[in-house]
């Protein structure tokens, strides 16, 4: 079972995988796939960021990790896998997320581009064109260390992904930071 664990950079994917791993999840990192296995196409000159072939990747992945096992897909494209069975996005208020970014040492432009992905809910639209609702798993990491977070991915699960008024997608809402760009 391949679930797709995406969000907006900045969010915890990669730190969460990480706990993952060490509790035994498989995980791939989709960058890293991409890199090794030739499916980067060119660079994004203006955004300073890979062009993947998203479809190439999806192929690829679902001839070579769907299994009965589960497998993690860390990446903030992940979502976009049509062969991804579950997708668990993790959601981060706006403002923190920046912060988180700042200290990352990223650049303003780029942050600013994150930043408002992420209050405009960009990630969730894609996955929702995607993905049926019931496939669809939100986590607001916002106010939770990254051990909560690791143990809310944990519960989805082992709840067998059924669908939970906990975790439904639609209950987030940084609507009102739009405001703040005025
Ligand atoms: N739940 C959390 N609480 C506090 N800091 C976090 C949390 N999740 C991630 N971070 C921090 O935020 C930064 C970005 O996390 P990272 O896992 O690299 O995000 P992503 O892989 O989604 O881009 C890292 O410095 C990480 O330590
Ligand atoms: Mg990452």
């Amino acid at each position: 079972m391949l679930v797709a664990l995406s969000g907006t950079p900045g969010t915890g994917k990669s730190t969460v995988s990480a706990l993952l791993q060490k509790e035994g999840y498989n995980i791939v990192n989709l960058n890293e796939l991409a890199i090794n296995r030739g499916f980067v196409t060119g660079i994004d000159t203006e955004r300073h960021s890979k062009i993947i072939d998203i479809d190439g990747l999806n192929d690829y992945i679902n001839d070579h990790y769907k299994t009965k096992d589960i497998v993690f897909i860390d990446g903030h494209a992940s979502h976009l896998l049509r062969t991804a069975d579950k997708v668990i996005l993790l959601r981060c208020h706006p403002n923190k997320l920046k912060s988180r970014l700042e200290k990352k040492g990223w650049n303003k432009e780029k942050i600013k581009e994150n930043v408002e992905a992420e209050t405009i809910d960009v990630i969730l639209c894609e996955t929702v064109e995607l993905h049926p609702e019931e496939n669809i798993f939100e986590i607001d990491a916002t106010n939770k260390n990254i051990k909560s977070v690791l143990s809310s991915i944990i519960e989805v699960v082992k709840s067998n992904f059924e669908p939970t008024k906990k975790y439904k997608i639609g209950k987030i809402d940084w609507s009102e930071e739009v405001l703040n760009d005025f």
